[in-house]
């Protein structure tokens, strides 16, 4: 089943915030998504079978910078590369708006996640200590963009 790919709209919520709390046992409040609504982000939703909302990434644009706030797939639609599609999406419009670094945490007991974000091309820039509420330090990854290349003719 292909994964469709789009920008977020506020009908998407519902589904988004299911999958959130599927996810998490930390997830963010719906004011914190209605919050970044409002400021410059990289929202993208993943949608198939007749619409249906499966998989999202919200992103912060800081300056050059772009935060990773969420990313996340319904559990009973992962290990098909939809993280990985999202992903990419997102590099493409880092690449498209000319921006240099995607950042974002992730706790060090979260494995799987750590797996398909170094197949992505993350390092590890820091650990941050006692990041989560339940006590779990994060590491920080960052992926680089160099500037875009001008194609000669
Ligand atoms: C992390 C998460 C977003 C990955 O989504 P996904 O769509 O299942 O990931 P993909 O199918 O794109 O996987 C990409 C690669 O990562 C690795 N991977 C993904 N899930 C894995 C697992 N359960 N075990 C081992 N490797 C895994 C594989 O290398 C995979 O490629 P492959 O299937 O070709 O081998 C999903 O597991 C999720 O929503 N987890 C809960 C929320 C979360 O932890 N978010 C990240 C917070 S920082």
């Amino acid at each position: 089943m292909g994964l469709h790919i789009r920008p977020f709209k506020e009908e998407d919520l519902e589904a988004v915030l299911e999958i959130e709390h599927l996810s998490f046992d930390e997830p963010y409040a719906e004011e914190v998504f209605r919050r970044v609504l409002g400021e410059d982000n990289i929202f993208l939703v993943g949608d198939v079978e007749g619409g249906r909302v499966v998989a999202y990434i919200l992103a912060l644009i800081l300056q050059s910078e772009v935060h990773v706030l969420s990313v996340a797939v319904h559990p009973e639609w992962r290990r098909r590369g939809y993280a990985k599609e999202l992903f990419g999406h997102l590099f493409q419009e880092v690449r498209l708006l000319g921006l240099g670094r995607v950042i974002l945490e992730v706790d060090v007991t979260n494995s799987v996640a750590q797996r398909v974000y170094y197949a992505l091309g993350f390092k590890v820039g820091g650990r941050l200590r006692c990041y989560y509420q339940n006590g779990h330090d994060a590491l920080l990854l960052f992926k680089e963009f160099g500037p875009q290349r001008i194609a000669s003719g």
